[in-house]
């Protein structure tokens, strides 16, 4: 099979390879690395050469391209290469595509059925979703399934890496400039802890680097991920109903909205949920649902030791692993889920579901191009570690 690989270098490009080397992908691949910036310099193997990422031509003699390169870069190159004439598999971490009719978005764990059906009536465009909503379907999806849930409120905890490498380099730099501001305070005898907080506030009010992320994360919080939509939604909060119902194909609308926020946490994003189910389900069996749904599905005790241990980006950043817990019924009524939920955004979120995308198509070609079904192959390598 050739593949072209295309935004290999940026964050998302880095972890996919990473995992692909991990997991032995890149046996029996032929693979060209495309670029945007260095045509004819020596690719990431020795010996190989980059190629212009806009070359047509080039791009076309591959029966697979796999781009994380970026919207833009898909808005550029995608139609006119199908205008070419060429019908191979295009994977995609953009979200350029993921509404598009021919189109499927990939996160096999959860919708291998729907990537069955799409690639069996010749669907060969293959997205992977955002990374909120793929980690909120890794996390929730079998009670979407089953038909139990009449809303979800998600409330989103997002890291820097979310907006991308300059932003996590200025959230280190905020938090190196506010650890400096705080060796006077800590090292005196006679200060107060308010000589801490004069010291944050100070350093956040005027002292810290913001161009990216437009105000200071470090010690902070920022409620607004990407432009605004009609309703007052931010886009990132839209997406939330929008790609659940694509990736499930849900039949029966189901509000999901909440408020998207970044956190001064370097990857990962986690969310507490609040799910309106339509009618009271004991807890021990959505424990069990929830617990069981695939192999890095894994229900957290609610208790502060398990909590602690388990149920944050500290625990589970470089992991496939994606945990659920603070799992109880709410005062609201016993139809009313709390949960809260944390998973490594640049793997399930991004690069994941894309190299697994590669390895569906990889089965179905070694099978004759067969229905085999995804699902039977998964995996429970989870081999991503810290
Ligand atoms: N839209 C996401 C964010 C990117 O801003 O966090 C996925 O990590």
């Amino acid at each position: 099979m050739r593949v072209g690989l295309v935004g290999w270098r940026g964050m998302v490009g880095s972890v996919l390879r990473e995992r692909m080397q991990e997991e032995g992908d890149f046996e029996g691949l032929e693979v060209t690395y495309f670029t945007t910036s260095q045509v004819g310099e020596e690719g990431p193997v020795p010996g190989t050469e980059l190629h212009d990422a806009h070359d047509l031509e080039r791009l076309a003699r591959h029966d697979v391209v796999i781009t994380c390169q970026g919207g833009d870069y898909t808005e550029a190159v995608y139609r006119p290469l199908r205008e070419t004439g060429w019908d191979g598999y295009w994977i995609d971490a953009a979200s350029t595509l993921r509404l598009d009719p021919d189109a499927v978005v990939v996160l096999d764990p959860v919708n291998a059925e729907v990537i069955d059906a799409a690639l069996e009536r010749g669907v060969r465009t293959l997205v992977g979703g955002n990374c909120t909503v793929s980690l909120l379907l890794m996390a929730v999806a079998p009670l979407l399934r089953r038909g139990w849930v009449e809303w979800i409120s998600t409330m989103t905890y997002q890291a820097a890496s979310g907006a991308g490498a300059a932003a996590m380099r200025e959230l280190a730099e905020q938090i190196r400039r506010l650890g400096a501001g705080f060796e006077a305070p800590l090292s005196a005898a006679d200060a107060s802890p308010l000589d801490l907080d004069a010291v944050t506030a100070k350093l956040q009010r005027g002292g810290l680097p913001c161009d990216e992320l437009g105000a200071p994360l470090a010690g902070n919080l920022l409620p607004w991920i990407d432009r605004a939509m009609p309703g007052g939604q931010t886009r990132e909060e839209w997406k939330a109903q929008v790609e659940c119902h694509r990736i499930l194909d849900l039949e029966r609308p189901v509000p999901i909205d909440g408020v998207c926020v970044r956190v001064g946490t370097m990857r990962c994003h986690a969310q507490a949920l609040t799910i309106k189910l339509h009618e009271a389900v004991e807890l021990e069996e959505i424990e069990a649902v929830l617990g069981s749904a695939h192999p890095w599905a894994e229900v957290v005790p609610n208790t502060r030791e398990a909590t602690l241990e388990r149920l944050h980006p500290a625990a589970v950043t470089g992991t496939l692993q994606v945990p659920v817990g603070r799992l109880r019924t709410m005062l609201q009524g016993s139809e009313y889920l709390a949960a809260y939920t944390v998973g490594d955004q640049l793997l399930w979120g991004a690069a994941e579901p894309l190299r697994r995308a590669l390895a569906i198509l990889r089965r179905r070609a070694g099978a004759g191009g067969s229905a085999a079904s995804p699902a039977a192959e998964l995996a429970p390598s989870g081999s991503a570690a810290p």
